[in-house]
């Protein structure tokens, strides 16, 4: 049986939304609260059984290889002044065993790229791609493990789909297929920000993927889309045409942190159930409802 080991994370592109937070910073280090997107998808990865974690970086390369890199100064500081607890933080950002693969992506040429740039360490092995930008609150269990457990029955590519109202079709890519079971469609095809009236259904894709590692050839061969970069939609969409491709619709809540909207949400959710300061949050967060 295959199995789940590599995930790839394109943080690579220009986060054209949240400039000029992200004009020297990749859109995907914001925190958060206390921790930056990055980590959250990281920690994912790792509770789906992750071993693997490959990072297509771009121009603003540093601030992500340093987060999970050892940091010497800053511990022997925390150390020096008994910050015992926070030494711990930063200590275990992953856990050691788990290791952290950078390569970069020369130039921003879309998402298929960037996962195209993966394809010499992540060979013909299945593997997952999650957008750190997506940050999805799966409770009891994370999104992606619940891919994996889905995909480890299947063993044919996975995509991470949601209903939304029809009017946002236009935003996402679209599936059409069949749902075989209550969360799982087996798709017919798949299309990038259609019209409503045009839309084979109301469920999107969203941030998280298992592909098998035929996804590489259909990149290759994919020319680019939509604002001239190479989409990972269109290379799925012939993938589908060869190979079985399931949808999964996901238990959980998702908050796109790549509009500010949908960052200002997970902020206030996530700091409303923080263990340090949620009380004294919800506390000010009422307090301002009764103002209104
Ligand atoms: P987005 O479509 O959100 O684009 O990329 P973006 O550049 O990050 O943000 P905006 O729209 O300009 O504000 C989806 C994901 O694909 C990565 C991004 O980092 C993000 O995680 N990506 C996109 C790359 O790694 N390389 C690219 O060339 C494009």
């Amino acid at each position: 049986m295959k199995k789940v080991r590599k995930a790839v994370f394109p943080v690579a592109g220009l986060g054209t939304r949240f400039l000029p937070a992200t004009k020297a910073n990749p859109k995907e280090m914001l925190p958060i609260v206390d921790k930056p997107l990055i980590q959250y998808a990281a920690e994912e990865a790792v509770d789906a059984g992750i071993d693997t974690l490959i990072f297509i970086i771009g121009r603003n390369k540093r601030a992500i290889p340093d987060h999970f890199d050892k940091a010497y100064e800053l511990e022997a500081e925390l150390e020096a002044s008994g910050k015992l607890d926070r030494l711990a933080e930063v200590q275990h950002i992953l856990p050691p065993e788990i290791s952290c693969i950078y390569i970069r992506q020369p130039e921003a040429l879309g998402l298929g790229h960037a996962v195209l740039c993966s394809q010499a360490i992540v060979g013909d092995e299945p593997f997952a791609v999650i957008l750190a930008d997506d940050l999805i609150d799966g409770g009891d269990k994370s999104c992606l493990r619940q891919m994996v457990e889905v995909y480890e029955k299947e063993q044919s590519s996975i995509i991470g789909v949601q209903k939304v109202p029809l009017e946002d079709v236009k935003n996402y890519g679209v599936v059409a297929g069949e749902n075989i079971q209550d969360q799982l469609w087996k798709l017919s095809g798949l299309v990038e920000k259609p019209q409503p009236a045009d839309a084979p259904s109301n469920v999107a894709v969203v941030g998280r993927y298992i592909l098998e590692g035929t996804i590489f050839q259909m990149l290759k061969e994919t020319m680019p889309g939509a604002g001239g970069e190479i989409q990972l939609t269109d290379a799925i969409a012939k993938q589908l045409k060869q190979e079985s491709v399931y949808a999964y619709e996901f238990a959980g809540r998702r908050y796109d942190c790549g509009s500010k909207l949908g960052y200002l949400q997970a902020t206030l959710e996530y700091g409303l159930k923080h263990p340090e300061i949620g009380t004294a949050f919800r506390e000010y967060v009422s307090k301002m409802n009764n103002i209104k």
